[in-house]
């Protein structure tokens, strides 16, 4: 399978990802960025074209959007993972690609999407929260729910800590769901998702 991959900063779900793929049946065939990031070097380490479609260069949103669109396109990958992308793509982009696309956001969905969701949990004071692994659907972190793990708050974890802790789970399920993605093995059913079983 064709992967490509989104990021916007240290990158570091994309370098489980890279260190992964010799046991993911695919190819990441491009890395896509909305601005200059760390990730973009573990791209060029890694011999992973990068296409820069810098948001803040572009004339308008619908500019970004025409170019993420023709990115995705030219691409011809099979799924196309987010990992850390700060931008929201376009309900036009999203629809043309369905239940291709898929997520990981810092909380336990549908709690606490959008931006800054570690320190949302710790200031809302729910004793655990984690990170969920979805497929993008047109709204802001609302799309059927793949995979989640748990993480509990402790009394005294600062942001940091909280955020450290949420990327240890991220690391450990998102080169996971891709492996399953890339066998075809995550079926989508309504906003229910299922798991086919495979050999392991
Ligand atoms: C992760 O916490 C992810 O859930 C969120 O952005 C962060 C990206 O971290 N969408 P990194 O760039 O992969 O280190």
């Amino acid at each position: 399978k064709k992967i490509v991959v989104f990021a916007s900063g240290e990158g570091s779900n994309f370098q489980v990802i890279l260190d992964n793929m010799h046991s993911i049946n695919g190819k990441i065939v491009a890395l896509i960025v909305d601005r200059e990031c760390k990730a973009v070097k573990r791209a060029e380490l890694n011999n992973i074209p990068v296409v820069r479609i810098i948001k803040k260069q572009c004339n308008d949103r619908n500019e970004f959007d025409r170019q993420i669109l023709k990115a995705m396109a030219y691409s011809e990958a099979d799924y196309f993972v987010l990992a850390g992308f700060m931008s929201i793509l376009s309900k036009e982009v999203v629809k043309k690609f369905p239940n291709r696309i898929i997520n990981i956001h810092p909380s336990l969905l549908p709690a606490f999407p959008g931006v800054n969701s570690v320190q949302k949990a710790l200031e809302y004071g729910v004793k655990y929260t984690g990170c969920t692994v979805h497929f993008v659907d047109d709204g802001v972190d609302t799309g059927p729910i793949i995979a989640q793990r748990i993480v509990p708050i402790i009394e005294g974890y600062t942001v940091r800590h909280l955020t450290e802790q949420v990327h240890v789970v991220e690391h450990d399920i998102f080169p996971i769901v891709v492996k399953l993605l890339c066998l075809d093995r995550i079926k989508v059913e309504g906003r229910r998702v299922k798991l086919l079983q495979g050999e392991e």
